[in-house]
């Protein structure tokens, strides 16, 4: 047996609301829920029951101090012209970079490995049919998005089962950062 598994920073409830109204009309698209909305640290894939015990352990290892994220901008990934995720980003910060390189190696030899490059973003929709000039007015409206600093204390283990109503993810385990002096 074995689980889907992803690594992923929870958001606060101010960011997802904010986050939940970064949307334009667009005819072939899922908009994710605040709910599901999550900063994605690793993308684990399909994990086993064995490994996923040493997952736990190797992530209660991970040491690294709490900091601060200042959610800013939009973007989008395209595949042959075409949009595959629209997502709104976070100013550069070396701490998320860290936590997330320490994440990468300690999980190195546990699920899938690694095929994109980190690049911190929340998924806000994912688009069907949609042409990268059909995405103009999403970006021209919501470049300059930013919010205050949000706090990052911890960071979560998720499962992702993929069901008829899309993927559906539930928290399987919490690590806390340590407080920064
Ligand atoms: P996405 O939001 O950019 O789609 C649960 O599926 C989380 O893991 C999502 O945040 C998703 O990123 C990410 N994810 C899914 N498949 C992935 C893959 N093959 N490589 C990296 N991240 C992936």
């Amino acid at each position: 047996m074995s689980v889907r598994l992803f690594v992923a920073v929870d958001l606060p409830t101010f960011l997802k609301e904010q986050l939940g109204q970064l949307r334009i009309n667009l005819k072939h698209a899922s908009w994710v829920s605040g709910n599901n909305m999550h900063l994605t640290l690793k993308f684990l894939g399909n994990v086993n029951m064995q490994d996923y015990k040493a997952l736990l352990l190797a992530l209660n290892q991970i040491k690294h101090t709490s900091f601060e994220l200042i959610p800013h901008g939009v973007g989008y990934f395209s595949h042959s012209n075409m949009v595959k995720v629209l997502w709104s980003g976070f100013e550069k910060n070396e701490s998320l970079v860290s936590l997330a390189k320490q994440i990468d190696l300690i999980t190195k030899n546990i699920g899938e490995a690694q095929k994109r490059k980190f690049h911190p973003h929340v998924t806000l929709a994912r688009p069907k049919n949609t042409r990268l000039d059909m995405i103009v007015p999403f970006l021209q409206s919501y470049s300059l998005f930013r919010t205050p600093a949000m706090t990052v204390r911890g960071f979560s283990l998720y499962s992702s089962k993929l069901t008829s109503l899309g993927s559906q993810y539930t928290k399987e385990a919490s690590f806390e950062l340590q407080d920064a002096v």
